[in-house]
């Protein structure tokens, strides 16, 4: 099928909307990002990218570390809200009714209601011209209990992940598993 040229759009996604929690002792704040990914495997490391005019920059920046949490389809209202207010007027976790969570981290809680948590160390600093990526190690992994299946693993039709894709939140539903995904679990 032909395709029309987009100027030079980054069409990527769809992207999860994730929820960054971050504190620094005396505030805790939550960031929506879209623009996170996955960059190596051992170790496990991420990225997140944040406009340093963002409250929540210079959180990450000096505690060096963040929580990833995945919100659910049922709190789209959290990841726009996040997205849109900004920490430096408003309590989100408070305005929310969100329960922050301490794990293994200093400062960054999690956020108990998103079935997926992770915590975060910033290995390296990305400075580019918009945004900063934080390049970070994955130290922990949560999945709420009843989201996993028999075996242990996740389940991400119980999940039921929110994704978002050109301005628009979306449902994620599995298709079914990869071949290379259930060789290696077997
Ligand atoms: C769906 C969505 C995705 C976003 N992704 C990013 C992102 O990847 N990087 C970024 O710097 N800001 C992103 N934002 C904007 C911030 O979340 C927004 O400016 C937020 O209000 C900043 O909060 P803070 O001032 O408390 O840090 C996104 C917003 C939305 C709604």
């Amino acid at each position: 099928m032909p395709k029309q040229k987009q100027s030079t759009q980054i069409l990527l996604g769809p992207v999860p909307p994730a929820l960054i929690g971050c504190g620094n002792g005396k505030e805790i704040n939550i960031i929506t990002l879209a623009w996170v990914g996955v960059v190596n495997s051992s170790p496990p490391m991420i990225t997140a990218a944040v406009r340093p005019n963002r409250h929540s920059y210079q959180i990450i920046k000096d505690s060096g570390e963040f929580t990833v949490n995945m919100p659910g389809k049922n709190h789209v209202d959290v990841a726009d809200g996040c997205g849109t207010l900004s920490g430096q007027d408003v309590n989100k976790f408070e305005h929310f009714n969100l329960t922050a969570v301490k794990g293994t981290l200093k400062q960054a809680p999690m956020i108990e209601e998103c079935p997926i948590s992770m915590e975060c160390r910033i290995e390296h600093i990305v400075e580019l011209d918009s945004h900063t990526v934080f390049i970070a190690e994955v130290v922990s992994s949560y999945v709420e209990s009843a989201n996993l299946d028999d075996k242990g693993r996740i389940d991400f039709e119980k999940c039921n992940l929110l994704g978002f894709c050109a301005g628009s939140y979306l449902e994620t539903s599995p298709l079914g598993l990869s071949i290379g995904y259930t060789k290696k679990n077997n």
